[in-house]
């Protein structure tokens, strides 16, 4: 019987988290942790899911066909409702009128890289060689953002998705209301993973909170935030990697005024500057999760080791910097 699996790549943001969601511009790269599905026809009215990554005990989750004609009722579990939404959006489109199987892999640990939406597109790009669909790159966007959405209660911006589906560097919109392909450049980054797990909609709460407060004076932090994402877009065009690293300090500065970058961001951040990084920055929703620097190669193993003492001294996590590639390839078929 056919199996078919595809893979699909993480996520680091690299210029204008949060400000992305209230629709302005962000830079996003991709991260070759690849988090796989692999698909299989089962002859069965019914669908069998498997995600031993996220699952807490043995059980696999099955669900029948007839209960897709159902799109509202709850997810069956927490573990499997990326999978689930991926599977219900695809079915509204496309009937597939035979069940499957479906197993996940990827890294069991969670970086907040963005393996839940490179789960998300991975599983619609198997299912769409699997029923021979013929779905484009776009199209695995629109349906994958959805079915993101409709876990995260709506709260999203897509450029993990994005990054998931055409990998390389992005310069991304909200709603991939503009997706533009960025030069294959050799980014010169160190990740950090502050070994900290953050939760994403909290720190999106939290900003949406002062933004309700403050509603000029936060809008104009995300104005800056756009010009500076405009910047940072050309500086990677041209190379310019020392005023990139300078821009993601800024960008970083606007950040804390923001209150989302406590000390297990802050330390590794301020270790790298010292070392010599000509820039440091959180990605993401910020609280933990990760953070990166900008660096020249003459650098590199200063601020790698300084990154490394920083996280350390903490958290005695053992892996601090993360030797991921950046720029990876997007969402594929593997076998
Ligand atoms: C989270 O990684 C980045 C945010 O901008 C949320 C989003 O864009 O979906 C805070």
């Amino acid at each position: 019987m056919m199996t078919v699996t595809a893979s699909a790549p993480g996520k680091l943001m690299l210029f204008g988290e949060h400000a992305v969601v209230y629709g302005k511009p962000c830079l996003v790269t991709a991260v070759d942790i690849r988090y796989m599905c692999t698909a299989q026809r089962n002859g069965t009215d019914f669908i069998n899911i498997d995600t031993p990554e996220l699952r807490t005990s043995k059980e696999i989750t099955t669900i029948s066909m007839s209960s897709l004609e159902n799109p509202s009722l709850p997810f069956r579990t927490q573990a499997t409702a990326f999978v689930e939404a991926a599977v219900r959006g695809l079915y509204e489109k496309h009937d597939f009128r035979e069940g499957f199987d479906i197993t996940t892999e990827g890294a069991p640990k969670q970086y907040g890289l963005g393996s839940s939406s490179a789960i998300t597109v991975a599983t619609i790009a198997a299912l769409d060689e699997l029923f021979s669909l013929n779905l484009n790159k776009r199209e695995i966007f629109d349906l994958a953002y959805s079915a993101v959405l409709s876990v995260q209660n709506g709260k999203g911006s897509g450029f993990d998705v994005a990054a998931a589906v055409y990998g390389g560097s992005l310069y991304y919109v909200i709603g991939g209301k503009e997706i533009e392909t960025l030069p294959d450049v050799d980014l010169p980054l160190i990740i950090g993973y502050t070994g900290e797990k953050a939760s994403t909609t909290s720190y999106i709460r939290h900003v949406a909170e002062l933004r309700e407060n403050h509603p000029k004076r936060i809008d104009r932090f995300f104005d800056f935030i756009a010009y500076l994402v405009e910047d940072a877009r050309e500086m990677l065009i041209q190379g310019d990697w020392k005023t990139f690293g300078e821009l993601a300090n800024v960008n970083q500065s606007i950040l804390e005024t923001f209150d989302i970058s406590p000390p297990q961001l802050q330390n590794p951040i301020l270790a790298a500057r010292g070392a010599g990084a000509w820039g440091a920055k959180l990605s993401g929703a910020g609280g933990g999760d990760c953070m990166f620097a900008v660096v020249d190669e003459d650098h590199r193993p200063k601020v790698e080791a300084a990154i490394n003492e920083a996280i350390q001294q903490r958290t005695l996590e053992e892996v601090a910097v993360l030797d991921f590639a950046v720029n990876a390839s997007g969402v594929r078929i593997e076998s």
